[in-house]
């Protein structure tokens, strides 16, 4: 879409141009009628922006001209004027599509525009009357920069939601063929969450803990049902090759940005123990990833208090026992600590997803 911009002012051109252009309008710029016309004759615009009062010919006048024209005749004008009903009139008879008063803000001006060229406008600010102090054309776009802002922050929680909603569709495919169910992976998410909360507070802010808790098991597609939906006991070499699915996660999931950092060592580490006898590392205490500790506790909690094909689910109290008598052997004590502080919160996440 093309714009041509009539207005004597300079700053004001600058301006505008500044936010049409933002959303991939061209503008052409003219001082005068006289320069519109010269403009016009070499490329004619899909729009006009008029100011109605400039030296030489009038907006008025200029716009009763292009509306005589059978070439710009339909050429949609948008007078700009200050706020007197006269001035408004001669606009409104001279043909103008709109009329915008002076001091507007650069978003409501954008609004008409798009209007008129049949796009969805992008939602302007509530026209608000102009106070005192309030009459400068800059202060009316600090009120729009801080409205863009607004949907930028709203935008960016919608792409981020759907991120999140994306990596848990992942989790829960490969749950599915895993033959777990949908409430664990967003169980131990949330056991996870709550036990990282409490032993290092504001750290759930990093959304790359919960995509490295949600995809923990993804190089689980790596292999083969044989040996994944396997009924019996792993041979060895199947339990081997069972455990690679940890450093086929990470390789898989090394060049997602939301996963870099914490979120990839949970992938990698995630059957690492406090006492050095996990996998695939084999790596104890505090070198094994804080998420990779949290995540430890929070899986195990979840498999003993979830039925499972081959065995009845643990009650509560057998497996909080069972917690406390890992800690310092496969759990890090701080997060065993954590568990025990945050053990009415976690039941209640329990309850409330067996609800849902
Ligand atoms: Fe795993």
């Amino acid at each position: 879409m093309r714009i041509l911009l009539v207005d004597d002012e300079p700053a004001l051109r600058e301006l505008l141009r500044a936010t049409l252009e933002s959303v991939d309008i061209t503008v052409d710029e003219a001082a005068s009628a006289l320069e519109a016309e010269t403009v016009m004759r070499r490329r004619k615009p899909d729009l006009v922006v008029l100011d109605l009062r400039m030296p030489g010919m009038s907006g008025a006048e200029f716009c009763a001209q292009l509306k005589e024209k059978p070439r710009t005749r339909d050429i949609p004008v948008v007078v700009l004027t200050a706020a007197d009903p006269e001035d408004a009139r001669s606009a409104q008879q001279a043909g103008a599509a709109a009329v915008v008063h002076k001091p507007f803000s650069p978003l409501e001006l954008l609004a008409v525009v798009e209007g008129l060229a049949g796009r969805t406008p992008l939602s302007a600010p509530p026209r608000r009357k102009p106070r005192a102090g309030d009459e400068e054309e800059v202060v009316l776009y600090a009120r729009d920069l801080r409205h863009l802002l607004e949907i930028e922050r709203t935008q960016r929680r919608l792409l981020e939601d759907s991120y999140l909603e994306t990596v848990t569709a992942l989790a829960i495919a490969l749950e599915s063929k895993d033959g777990a169910t949908r409430a664990h992976s967003q169980r131990v998410q949330r056991y996870a969450a709550e036990l990282l909360e409490a032993i290092a507070p504001g750290t759930t802010s990093d959304h790359t803990y919960e995509y490295g808790f949600l995809l923990h098991d993804i190089g689980k597609i790596g292999i083969p049902d044989s040996i994944l939906l396997k009924p019996g006991p792993l041979s060895r070499a199947e339990r081997k090759r069972m455990q690679t699915h940890t450093v086929i996660g990470e390789q898989m999931l090394a060049g997602v940005a939301v996963l870099r950092g914490e979120g990839l060592r949970i992938v990698r580490s995630h059957h690492e123990r406090w006492d050095g006898r996990g996998y695939p590392d084999g790596i104890a205490g505090d070198d094994v990833p804080l998420g990779a500790r949290v995540f430890a506790v929070a899986d195990a909690l979840d498999a003993m208090t979830s039925n499972r094909p081959y065995r009845r689910a643990l009650t509560w109290r057998a497996a909080h026992a069972e917690i406390l008598a890992q800690s310092g052997k496969q759990f890090d004590p701080d997060v065993v600590d954590a568990f025990r502080e945050r053990e009415p919160s976690l039941v209640e996440v329990k309850r409330e997803l067996a609800a849902a």
